[in-house]
């Protein structure tokens, strides 16, 4: 040994100093270069979880992207009919609930043979009456942008014989309308665009402070019972309780809050009611009260009107969380049609019956029972005991109707 440490000259001490320098040199790098990997996969894994819950401060380095949908199979202005939503059920007792449900994103907006009347109804009131049915809080003006950018995304691809992509925009091959989306500043409102492309009434909640959702844009334009100006930039609570939903405290309060919160960007929910208007206006029941008047209210309205002034109101909602924004965008697809017509289909007139009366005393006032209940369960009486007569087999209703048809 002795022999050995002898005979290690100065040039191999100062090697084998080197040869220790570069080893610690590349441990050194090799661990700056693990550590920090490190911390970038687990800041990515923060911001996807922050992504999931919808967190506005998200870091989500990419941001989700909707899938491009299919078209929607055979699609035609001419004949594809409204979805038959009958979306009430047998009693003997009506529950609140969200009645929420997921639907593929595809499933987004659905547009039928109706499209010429929705079109044509909105545009007369976005002439008209523009300043009471459409709003874009500066604070919401990128998620507005961001809704007219994914719809100018979705509808080609979902119905690409009413819509072509443009390299500025969007056209509707049927109205021959262009929209350019690119030039600024736009033409109009981007929620008034938004109205013009779809049969629905459109909402954007945004996220406030104090983590509630707030109503800062919207073109509400056939909604039927409420009106925009009422509600504009309240938060979900008070759109409801000022509006008196039944049980919306007990039933509906904590677990709206808490979808709200964690809705992800790749969800789509929906949800469908339905009401009975006692006359014929898609746009506002003027039974209410006039749409520009002081008092809306069922107390206004004419009492036992004849049947043939009854109509069946259903909404489709839709619900899904903008990706850049994070903004929730809202949508409500009105279904209208004359219970008369509706009474005409199997197994409706009997469950309609049964559904106006389970509901309890609140939700009867909520939905105004007491102004047509006694001549609409009457006829659908009358309507569900000729269709027994002509032999409908109750047991089968199941198989032909399910919920919400
Ligand atoms: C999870 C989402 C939601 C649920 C579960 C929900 C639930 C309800 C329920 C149960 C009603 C009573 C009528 C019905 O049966 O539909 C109602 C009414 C209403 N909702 Fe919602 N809602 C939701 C989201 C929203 C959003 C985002 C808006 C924003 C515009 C909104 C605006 C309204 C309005 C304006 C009414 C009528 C209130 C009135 O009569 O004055 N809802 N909602």
């Amino acid at each position: 040994m002795a022999l050995f440490a002898s005979r290690i000259t100065p040039v191999m001490q100062s090697s084998v100093a080197l040869y220790l320098v570069v080893a610690f040199s590349v441990a050194v790098v090799y661990f700056v270069r693990y550590f920090c990997a490190g911390a970038v996969a687990r800041s990515r894994s923060t911001a996807v979880r922050g992504a999931k819950a919808g967190s506005k401060g998200s870091l989500s380095l990419e941001p989700y992207v909707y899938p491009v949908p299919e078209a929607y199979p055979d699609w035609s202005i001419e004949t594809t009919k409204p979805l038959p939503y009958r979306a009430f059920r047998y009693g003997p007792k009506y529950h609140v609930t969200m009645g929420l449900r997921t639907v593929s994103p595809e499933a987004w907006i659905e547009l039928d043979n109706d499209f010429p009347k929705f079109h044509a109804k909105k545009a007369d009131r976005l002439a008209n009456r523009l300043e009471k049915h459409v709003y874009t809080d500066p604070i919401a003006w990128d998620a507005a942008i961001e809704l007219l950018d994914e719809l100018v995304r979705y509808l080609p691809q979902r119905y690409p014989t009413l819509y072509r992509r443009m390299p500025v925009g969007i056209d509707n091959l049927w109205s021959g309308e262009s929209f350019n989306v690119v030039q600024r500043p736009l033409a109009e409102d981007p929620m008034a665009i938004c109205a013009r492309l779809v049969q629905d009434d459109l909402a954007l909640m945004v996220e406030g402070e104090d983590g509630r959702y707030y109503l800062r844009a919207g073109s509400i334009l056939l909604a039927g019972f409420w009106r925009l100006q009422d509600k504009l930039g309240m938060p979900l609570e008070d759109i409801h309780t000022t509006g008196e939903v039944p049980q919306y405290r007990e039933k509906l309060h904590r677990g709206m809050a808490n979808f709200f919160t964690r809705l992800r960007c790749g969800q789509t929910y929906c949800r469908n009611n339905y009401f009975i208007q006692v006359d014929d206006d898609l746009a506002w029941s003027e039974s209410i009260g006039c749409e520009d008047g002081d008092l809306v209210s069922w107390s206004t309205a004419e009492k036992d009107r004849a049947v043939e002034h009854h109509w069946f109101r259903s909404e489709r909602q839709s619900l899904r969380r903008l990706p850049k924004s994070k903004a929730v965008a809202f949508t409500i697809r009105t279904y209208f049609h004359p219970v008369t017509e509706l009474a005409q289909e199997d197994y409706v007139p009997g469950r309609l019956a049964s559904a106006v009366r389970s509901w309890g005393d609140d939700v009867a006032k909520y939905k105004g029972r007491e102004k047509y209940g006694r001549v609409l369960c009457e006829y659908l009486d009358r309507e569900h005991q000729k269709q027994l007569d002509q032999g409908l087999d109750m047991s089968k209703e199941d198989e032909v109707r399910a919920y919400p048809f």
